[in-house]
């Protein structure tokens, strides 16, 4: 049932392209330039209304909730909040009929996401959910679905899931950009083109994993990590230092690579592997002063970079590139390494990947 693989976490990172594929299937049309998202059934006038939208969702689908912040808007304009479940639903908050909600869970079970939704309803708010599991409470209970067809996820670890959230989540944007005219045809089509090859790009990252392992053999004794990014490297930063927390219980803290001189950098200390994310183009070479200054503590630090942005090895000890597509998209490439290496890091610590201790893969209680 493992497909030959020694774990469900890794043959559910190897599925990835598939993954990416199917949730892709249907949704975008024959000419390439139009995102059909029938399930969604809001009116034009009620897409043209929206005045803010919130993303709620725990853990893993709380980070994909974070990319979405940055893409609705960028690609839509309008202001969006992402809330972590468990303090939307007890915190008054401020929602009514214009504000959509979209709730993110793999499982669709999870009672905190679940409770959001709810409370969203009752105030007024469309709810969107997006979703892996057909018919689970959340995907009976909310407006509008948008299904991610991952497959079975059994690893305690989310990582297919995570990715196909993501390509929900820029559909969503696209649709919303789209509909409400805020994107010219021409940038939703060249967006929807790298969206479309984005899963040949996942399969070349899986198929150079060397790097990662080796990075994994030689660090896994460490007790502390940091894991630094800068807009969407950020948000991809939060769920890699996650992962590894999660299986390998190794420390790992992720910071907004900008903060660091407000406090963290007094725990850089040598030999404290820095993994740095420099995909984002138009904020390159604010990460490379950020690894500079890592680096100028003596961090060990791999960086990960878009192909042809060879200049960060100057700085970082090691580098891996990713590659090339548009920068929005980067974050479903960019996690797979980081998934790889708190993969391999659990392994060489021998640590149950699977079921890592404490956890259970679906949180029907509070
Ligand atoms: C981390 C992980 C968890 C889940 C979280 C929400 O790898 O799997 O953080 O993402 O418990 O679960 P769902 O998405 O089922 O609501």
């Amino acid at each position: 049932e493992k497909g030959g693989y020694e774990h469900f976490m890794l043959k559910e990172i190897n599925e990835q392209p598939r993954a990416l594929r199917d949730t892709l299937k249907g949704r975008i049309s024959h000419a390439g330039d139009k995102v059909i998202l029938d399930e969604i059934k809001m009116t034009p006038e009620e897409v043209q209304n929206i005045k803010r939208v919130i993303i709620t969702a725990c853990g893993t689908a709380y980070h994909a909730g974070l990319v979405g912040k940055y893409v609705i808007e960028q690609l839509v304009r309008v202001p969006v909040e992402v809330d972590i479940a468990s303090e939307f639903r007890y915190r008054d908050p401020l929602v009514d009929k214009d504000t959509l909600v979209v709730v993110v869970s793999q499982s669709g079970e999870t009672a905190d996401t679940l409770a959001a939704l709810r409370e969203a309803r009752r105030r007024g708010a469309r709810v969107v959910a997006i979703t892996n599991v057909i018919a689970s409470s959340v995907a009976r209970e909310a407006d509008d679905i948008i299904y991610t067809w991952a497959g079975p996820e059994i690893s305690v670890a989310s990582t297919k899931a995570y990715t196909t959230q993501l390509v929900a989540m820029y559909l969503l944007a696209l649709y919303l950009a789209q509909e409400r005219n805020t994107l010219a045809a021409g940038n939703i089509k060249e967006i929807l083109d790298d969206l479309k090859s984005i899963y040949a790009k996942a399969q070349e990252v899986l198929d150079d994993i060397e790097p990662i392992k080796e990075f994994a053999e030689k660090y896994h004794k460490a007790e502390d990590t940091f894991f630094i990014g800068r807009g969407l490297d950020y948000a991809v930063a939060l769920e890699g230092s996650l992962k590894l927390k999660e299986i390998s219980y190794i420390h790992a803290e992720a910071y907004a690579a900008g903060e660091l001189k407000h406090g963290t950098l007094a725990l850089i200390v040598e030999n404290i592997p820095v993994i740095a994310l420099a995909t984002q183009q138009s904020l390159f070479e604010k990460m490379v002063s950020n690894i500079k200054e890592v680096k100028a503590r003596d961090a060990s630090v791999i960086a990960l970079a878009m192909e042809g942005h060879t200049e960060v090895e100057k700085v970082a000890d090691q580098v891996l590139y990713i590659p090339k597509t548009h920068p929005v998209l980067a974050p479903i490439i960019t996690v797979i390494p980081l998934q790889l290496l708190a993969y391999y890091m659990a392994v060489y610590r021998g640590c149950d990947v699977d079921k890592p201790r404490n956890l259970a893969k679906s949180v029907t209680v509070e």
